[in-house]
């Protein structure tokens, strides 16, 4: 991280944004690019990679593993500057053991998925990440993984740091996830690439799906069947060779949410993200905010690398308040601390409910979103797994009594678009971790004519 110490920043309210923009690649698809593409056989390119510190730790971790791994300076369209990313796998199977321990940072992603990676290799590793994600349930890859034959030693609670010791003789196994977690689904297919035999995973409520595109995509034989109760079962044969391939990854709807609704939620503005990935995996929120009445649209539909990506334009709304049912809450699992943002400056009390996932994020968000709008002086009730928001119907008070973070990149990002419709402005504690999953995200956004500063 650039700076040692927490940095504060305030965000103030703000009006007439405008321009036209694209946002870091997506993280989920970068971390998993890196992580395929290290197991496929010859070398990948990566274009639009998220340079974030999240997937930078998974370039660093399969660097350390064995796989080449090198950043490249290219031509991109009109001869401007280009970032490739290019990789050499090693092959499935083919990872070495690491020779110091693997430091994850912030990412659950890169964590999770990883150590499904390590548990069917025959080696030793120690994982361990920040002071946010030593707080974070292993456990439930853990023991999937221990299943398969693995050994992982963790510390009290399932938490990081925790050693992988992976097994020679792995077996496939039939796991029916008991939290609707992508991260989980996606370590026990990463788990079953190096494993004889048939894995399967079921999935009693739909997550993001971009593990099993990819994996498709690079020739492993890989099926998703729905059964009549919706639950998806997803297939892998093991032990496919995975073929190398150029791969683009598309922009962040997570990161394209927060510009998108500072659009919304300011007056006289008008916002374009384009390059957006519109996997329905993610797209809740969009779903979401076109029912409280933004206007939200979705122009240029098409393709990027097997996933469907859209541009789109946020125009000033009169908002209205909306109840988010649960089993829409893992297609927008990341974004209810900014919708909890719009909810706040929309018309009537908004509730959303499922929410349990949010208490194992990067912070406890549902706690940390609650204090924050406090903090805004907007009222706010919660339970373990809802949220209820009363809007204010226009811009929020806000106050200079900063919102404290802990070390939550869309925590910070929320409440800093928040303080752009709140009469007082928002401090946040620390905006540094904002650079885990959107670096640019300041200079992006008082581009579009947002007053955000230092404290
Ligand atoms: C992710 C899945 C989600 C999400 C995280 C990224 C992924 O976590 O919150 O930011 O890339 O698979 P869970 O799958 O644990 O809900």
């Amino acid at each position: 991280m650039t700076h040692a110490a927490p940095h504060p920043a305030t965000a103030r309210l703000s009006h007439g944004l405008s321009g036209d923009v694209t946002v870091p690649g997506d993280k989920s698809i970068s971390h998993r690019a890196l992580m395929l593409s290290a197991l496929a056989v010859g070398r990948s390119t990566v274009d639009g990679l998220l340079e974030g510190e999240d997937v930078l730790a998974t370039a660093a971790a399969m660097r350390a593993l064995g796989a080449g791994i090198t950043r490249e300076e290219t031509a991109g369209p009109d001869d401007t500057p280009a970032i490739r990313w290019v990789i050499d796998g090693v092959g499935v199977g083919g990872l070495a053991e690491p020779a110091d321990v693997l430091d994850m940072g912030n990412s659950g992603t890169a964590a999770r998925l990883l150590m499904g990676l390590l548990a069917t290799h025959p080696l030793v590793a120690v994982m361990t990440g920040d002071a946010s994600l030593r707080k974070r349930p292993m456990a439930r890859v853990a023991t999937p993984l221990e299943k398969m034959g693995a050994k992982i030693v963790t510390r009290a609670g399932g938490r990081l740091p925790a050693t992988v010791i992976g097994t020679r003789s792995p077996v496939p196994i039939r796991y029916r996830l008991p939290v609707p977690s992508a991260q989980v689904k996606s370590a026990i297919l990463l788990a079953g690439l190096n494993t004889p035999g048939r894995t399967v995973v079921v999935e009693p409520e739909a997550t993001r799906d971009h593990t099993e595109r990819m994996l498709g995509a690079m020739g492993a034989r890989i099926t998703v069947e729905t059964e009549a109760d919706g639950a998806r079962v997803i297939t892998l044969d093991g032990q496919p060779e995975l073929s190398a391939r150029d791969m683009t990854v598309p922009g962040d709807p997570s990161s394209a949410a927060f510009p998108l609704v500072a659009g919304l939620i300011t007056e006289g503005s008008a916002v374009t993200v384009r390059n957006v990935c519109l996997n329905p995996g993610r797209d809740g929120l969009i779903r979401t905010l076109v029912e409280m009445g933004a206007d939200l649209t979705v122009t240029n539909p098409r393709d990027v690398g097997g996933e469907p990506v859209g541009d789109l334009v946020a125009r000033s709304s009169a908002l209205k308040a909306v109840t988010v049912p649960a089993e829409r809450a893992p297609s927008m699992i990341d974004e209810f601390p900014v919708l909890a943002a719009a909810a706040a400056t929309a018309h009537g009390t908004s509730r959303f409910e499922g929410l349990a996932e949010l208490r194992v994020k990067e912070s406890d968000r549902l706690q940390a979103v609650a204090d924050g709008l406090a903090r805004a002086g907007v009222t706010v009730r919660t339970g373990e797994d809802w949220l209820e928001v009363d809007g204010c119907g226009g811009p929020v008070p806000g106050g200079t009594d900063a919102v404290v973070t802990h070390l939550d990149h869309r925590i910070a990002m929320a409440f800093l678009v928040l303080g752009l419709a709140a009469r007082n402005g928002m401090v946040v504690d620390d905006d540094r971790m904002i650079a885990t999953s959107f670096p640019g995200f300041r200079a992006l956004m008082t581009g579009l004519g947002c007053d955000i500063t230092d404290l």
